[in-house]
């Protein structure tokens, strides 16, 4: 069996536990190396793994042989990281989110495209695994299968991000705009802008409201309240926060046809008889709802899901030359295209329309770095149970 050589860049939280766990599980991977720069957490994980230790990535990418890398460091490090692979002709499968902002991942495809006319075959996947939540399919499976018709409104209310000071102090990168250049859009809200946009598209008109440090002592935003309008007509909110405990994840699709609701491990769909557009239009009643029932829809919440599913499928792709990916590459800057647009928006005090002027939001956020006065401070939590941080309970 051809086993795909990869070396795993960024051995903290994610890479060093969640990662590291199953690719040495995996019949399929040759760890060639493994990297962080700092030094003894890069011991460490190569002794655990049976694999050689780097501080450098470009001289695991020299030595080590790798067909394909992981990156699973702090967000601003994407960027360079995955240029310098694409260079080498490189496979790539990047941690969200893809960049901190638009132009940085505007660069990582653009070194794909153009290592990929050099060699055709190269995988780019994004680490988007909550497309492969059993929940988040059948939604899927669903909003494409078009049964609820022109879509008006979607409302996700996502408040189950619960973090504590505690986990902003852990890490000396987190919640500031050099180390991490945003907050729960930048951090957690990923794979949420992700989602929305796989089963949307991007909106049109992004209008958002974000609030600084309001919960935690961070100088980036911890509560976003976001409206979008689509082209067609279709409207949004997003609204998110890490400081709220219990939290809500509701997801509500409203359609001509219906409705879809997701919350609490359930998914109900509403089926109106008729279209409600076609109702509300050609009726003699002034009251009354259409006729409508609903369905709890049954979803086979033991399907494999998680990282380990996204890696199995990129690297079949990276074995077989090519094929299915649960998130290609390239769509990463789609939802930082949301993210950006709410952040923009939020400082201007104005709606943005897509696709807006990605400079500007660079230069803001270059400022804020620059202007910045906020005092870090750094607590070790000791060792972190990663499953936690995207299980959303
Ligand atoms: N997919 C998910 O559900 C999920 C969950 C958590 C984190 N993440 C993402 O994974 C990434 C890492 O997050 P984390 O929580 O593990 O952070 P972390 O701080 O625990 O670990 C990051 C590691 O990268 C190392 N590092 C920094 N710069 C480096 C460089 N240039 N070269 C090599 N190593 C470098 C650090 O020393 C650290 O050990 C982030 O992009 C984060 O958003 C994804």
């Amino acid at each position: 069996m051809h086993k795909v050589k990869i070396g795993l860049i960024g051995l903290g939280n994610i890479g060093g536990n969640t990662h590291c766990g199953y690719l040495t599980e995996l019949d399929s991977v040759e760890l060639v190396g493994v990297c962080d720069v700092v030094k003894e957490k890069a011991e460490k994980v190569a002794a655990e793994c049976g694999t050689v230790a780097y501080t450098d990535y470009k001289e695991m990418f020299d030595k080590s042989g790798p067909e394909a890398v992981i990156i699973a460091t702090p967000h601003y490090a994407h960027t360079p990281i995955s240029v310098e692979a694409f260079e080498r002709g490189l496979h790539v499968l990047c941690e969200k989110p893809l960049a901190v902002h638009v132009i940085d991942a505007q660069k990582s495809i653009d070194a794909y495209e153009k290592a990929k006319a050099v060699h055709p075959k190269l995988v780019f996947g994004m680490m988007f695994q909550e497309r492969t939540l059993p929940f988040y399919r059948k939604l899927k499976d669903i909003v494409d299968g078009g049964e609820l018709g022109r879509l008006t409104r979607v409302t996700w209310i996502n408040t189950a991000w619960f973090r504590s000071q505690a986990y902003y102090d852990s890490g000396d990168w987190r919640a500031t705009w050099a180390g991490e250049g945003g907050g729960i859009l930048t951090n957690q809200c990923p794979h949420n802008l992700d989602m929305y946009q796989w089963l949307f598209g991007v909106p049109a008109r992004i209008s958002g409201h974000a609030h600084i440090g309001k919960y935690h002592d961070i100088e980036v935003e911890d509560e976003v309240t976001a409206y979008f309008e689509h082209e067609g007509g279709m409207i949004g909110h997003f609204i998110v926060t890490t400081g709220e405990s219990p939290g809500t994840n509701r997801f509500e699709i409203v359609g001509e046809n219906g409705k879809l609701v997701y919350e609490n491990e359930k998914l109900i769909l509403y089926r109106n008889r008729i279209s409600m557009l076609k109702h509300l239009r050609e009726t003699t009643e002034k009251f009354g709802n259409v006729e409508s029932w609903y369905t709890e829809i049954p979803v086979n919440t033991k399907a494999p899901s998680g990282h380990r599913v996204v890696a199995e499928k990129f690297i079949e792709a990276v074995r077989n030359g090519g094929g299915e990916l649960i998130a290609h590459g390239t769509e990463g800057i789609k939802g930082l295209t949301i993210g950006n647009g709410i952040m923009l928006s939020s400082f201007t005090g104005k709606t943005v329309d897509v696709p807006f002027d990605a400079d500007d939001y660079e230069r803001r956020l270059l400022e804020l770095i620059r202007t910045s006065k906020y005092v870090k401070t750094v607590r070790d939590a000791g060792d972190t149970d990663m499953s936690a941080s995207f299980s959303q309970v």
